[in-house]
């Protein structure tokens, strides 16, 4: 509520706290724009007449940022300047209320306005989250797929034997199947789409299953990746979860490790006190002042000619996920040349006890 009377802020105040609206008073334009980059208010109610800096002023500040472009600006205006009026609006305001105030009237347009905000704010995340999570199934089906290309084109040479080759495609299928219908199912229930079922699991089955199906790919690029199983820690996560991260941490070293060169990947109960799981290649690594950026959404950081099918995707999923599980993802270069990506999971057996 912005007002360089403070007698209106009072009445205005005391009026909407006793519907249970929590306001933040400002007494100028200069101190309404200090409290917004603060936080960013549900609605502000202006005062257009102001010395300094007026209202209009001030509905330009909020319009021209980002975070207060959208937030509903309801301006208060003495009955007569009906020139005010369409100025206010011409500057970005929603609504208007004439001094002196009736109750009702402005409880129940800054009811209305809160409200349409709420709705159009919950809209707006739903929709970022179905984006989101088109971009997360159609990269996860992409290892599969590429399986199954290089299954396919091993069959055409005759370079292995043709059952061998269609076990593969078809477990790769199966695997992408397997992604859709998750995701359609929750999709169809109108479930938190984000939202991970966490359970006590055994860390190494995952771990090898995952290692294994790289054989091919790894074939491919004349690579090898195994598993080293120092421990097997029973963990609180997501196997589907942990698969994917694994997926995405593999395809990465197989991708940016030269041709030859071998990748390892590390289970076990690290000094933490929680689980750890590590893919290490033998790879250019990241330079230092690009360690910050990399699991950022879109961030590559090699020309895009260089590699196919890259959208700069995979860290940045890998890490919300892990985060998801209550884990830790991270980066560090490893000793004698190449790349460490590792995450952390809490054990099964460190718990909280249920209250
Ligand atoms: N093991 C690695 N060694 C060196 N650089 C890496 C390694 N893993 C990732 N990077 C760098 O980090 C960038 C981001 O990786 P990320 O997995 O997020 O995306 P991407 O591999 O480019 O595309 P995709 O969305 O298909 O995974 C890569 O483009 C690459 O430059
Ligand atoms: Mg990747």
């Amino acid at each position: 509520m912005v007002d360089d009377q403070t007698s209106n802020i009072e009445v205005v105040t005391a009026l909407l706290e006793r519907a249970n609206y929590e306001v933040v008073p400002a007494l100028s334009g200069e101190e309404v724009l200090e409290h917004c980059l603060r936080r960013t208010p549900s609605l502000v109610l202006l005062d257009m007449r102001m010395p300094v800096m007026d209202g209009f002023e001030v509905c330009e500040h909020l319009r021209a940022n980002p975070r207060t472009a959208d937030v509903p600006i309801i301006f208060l205006t003495a009955a007569r300047e009906r020139e005010s009026v369409i100025q206010g609006f011409q500057h970005g305001a929603v609504d208007y209320v004439t001094k002196p105030f009736v109750a009702e009237e402005l409880l129940a347009r800054v009811k209305t306005h809160v409200e349409l905000k709420r709705a159009r704010d919950h809209l707006a995340l739903v929709a970022q989250e179905r984006a989101d999570l088109t971009q997360i199934v159609a990269h996860d089906l992409k290892n599969p797929l590429s399986s199954i290309l290089f299954a396919v084109d091993l069959l055409e040479r005759g370079k292995d034997s043709p059952e061998k080759m269609a076990a593969e495609v078809r477990e790769s299928a199966k695997h992408c199947l397997s992604f859709i219908d998750s995701y359609l199912g929750r999709w169809a229930k109108s479930q938190d789409l984000r939202k991970v079922e966490i359970t006590p699991l055994r860390l190494a089955p995952v771990v090898r299953g995952t290692v294994d199906s790289f054989a091919l790919l790894s074939q491919e690029r004349e690579m090898k990746v195994s598993a080293d199983i120092v421990e097997d820690p029973e963990v609180l996560g997501n196997a589907t979860a942990i698969r994917h991260v694994l997926e995405n941490l593999i395809s990465n070293a197989l991708r940016y490790a030269p041709r030859g060169s071998e990748v390892t990947v590390r289970c076990e109960t690290g000094r933490s006190g929680m689980a750890r799981v590590s893919v290490a290649d033998r790879g250019p690594g990241v330079p230092r002042e690009r360690q910050q950026q990399l699991f950022k959404r879109y961030v590559r950081l090699q020309a895009d000619s260089e590699v196919q099918h890259a959208s700069g995707l995979g860290l940045a999923i890998s890490k919300e996920e892990i985060t998801r599980m209550s884990g830790h993802l991270w980066y560090e270069d490893r000793e004698n040349g190449g790349a460490v990506f590792s995450f952390v999971l809490p054990l099964a057996g460190k718990a909280a006890p249920r209250p």
